[in-house]
C-alpha cells in the first residue's frame, strides 16, 4: 500500500521542527515506518542547493531565482526520495513544500511573481503529485522572528536570510499561508502555534489521525 506523505508549513518560528520530530517519534513508537525530511536540504543536492537559499545578504537574488532554486530542490527530494518511500508504503513528514514557495516567493513579496508563474513550476516540476496532509502552523510573525533569531544565535553558518526581510514581508507571507489553507480545506489544517510544545503537538497528532486515519484506534486507547 502507498504510503503517506504529510507537510509542514508556516512562517518563521513557527517551531515546525520540534513538530516534525516529535511527529515522527510518536508514529514510529506506534509502529509506522516514518522518513523524516526537509526543503531545502532533504537531499544530498538538496544541501547545496540550501546553502544558496538561506545564507548571505537578503538581496542576493530575486524571487524569480529563488522559486526557480526552491523548485529545483523539490524535483530532486520527490524524485529521489519522497516517491520511493511512499512506494515503499512508509510516512514521509516534511518540513516544508511547495506551500512555501507560494508564500514566500509569491505573497511575501507582495505577488512580483504571479500565482500563475508558481502554479505552471509546481506543474512543471511536481505534476499531479501533492501531500496528503498539509499541517500550516501559524504565528504571529514578530514572536516568530524573535523565537527564529534565539535559535540561531548559536549557529556558525546563519540561516537568517529570509529573517532579514521587514516584517511587512512576514505578514504578507502569514496571510498568504491562510489564503492557501482557506483554498483547500481538504488537504489543509491550520494551527495556533502560540501554544506550548506539548500541546501543540497534541493538536498535530488529533490533525493526523482524523485526517489521515492513521492511528485512529491506537489513540482513542491512548486518551481514555
Ligand atoms: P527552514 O529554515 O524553515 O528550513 O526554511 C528555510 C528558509 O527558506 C525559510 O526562511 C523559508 C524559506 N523558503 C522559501 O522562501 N521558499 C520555499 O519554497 C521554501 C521551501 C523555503
Amino acid at each position: 500500500m502507498r504510503g503517506k506523505f504529510i507537510t509542514f508549513e508556516g512562517g518563521e518560528g513557527t517551531g515546525k521542527s520540534t513538530q516534525v520530530e516529535l511527529l515522527a517519534k510518536y508514529l514510529t513508537e506506534k509502529g509506522f515506518n516514518v522518513v523524516k525530511t526537509k526543503e531545502p536540504g532533504g537531499t544530498e543536492i538538496g544541501k547545496e542547493i540550501r546553502r544558496l537559499l538561506v545564507c548571505g545578504d537578503k538581496d542576493k537574488m530575486d524571487a524569480t531565482a529563488e522559486a526557480l532554486l526552491y523548485y529545483a530542490d523539490r524535483h530532486i527530494h520527490m524524485v529521489q526520495k519522497i516517491l520511493p518511500a511512499l512506494e515503499d508504503g512508509k510516512i514521509v513528514i516534511s518540513d516544508r513544500f511547495a506551500d512555501s514557495t507560494t508564500a514566500y516567493q509569491c505573497y511575501g513579496y507582495g505577488e512580483r511573481i504571479s500565482k500563475e508563474v508558481i502554479d505552471s513550476l509546481y506543474k512543471i516540476a511536481v505534476g499531479n503529485f501533492k501531500p496528503d496532509l498539509t499541517i500550516v502552523l501559524d504565528i504571529d510573525p514578530q514572536k516568530g522572528l524573535s523565537r527564529s533569531f534565539a535559535k540561531a544565535d548559536g549557529m556558525e553558518e546563519k540561516e537568517l536570510r529570509f529573517e532579514s526581510h521587514a516584517l511587512e514581508f512576514h505578514s504578507n507571507l502569514r496571510k498568504g499561508f491562510q489564503i492557501i489553507a482557506q483554498n483547500d480545506p481538504e488537504r489543509c489544517v491550520v494551527l495556533d502555534a502560540d501554544k506550548s510544545i506539548e500541546e501543540l503537538h497534541q493538536d498535530v497528532i488529533r490533525t493526523v489521525c482524523n485526517r489521515l486515519n492513521l492511528v485512529a484506534n491506537r489513540y482513542q486507547k491512548i486518551q481514555n
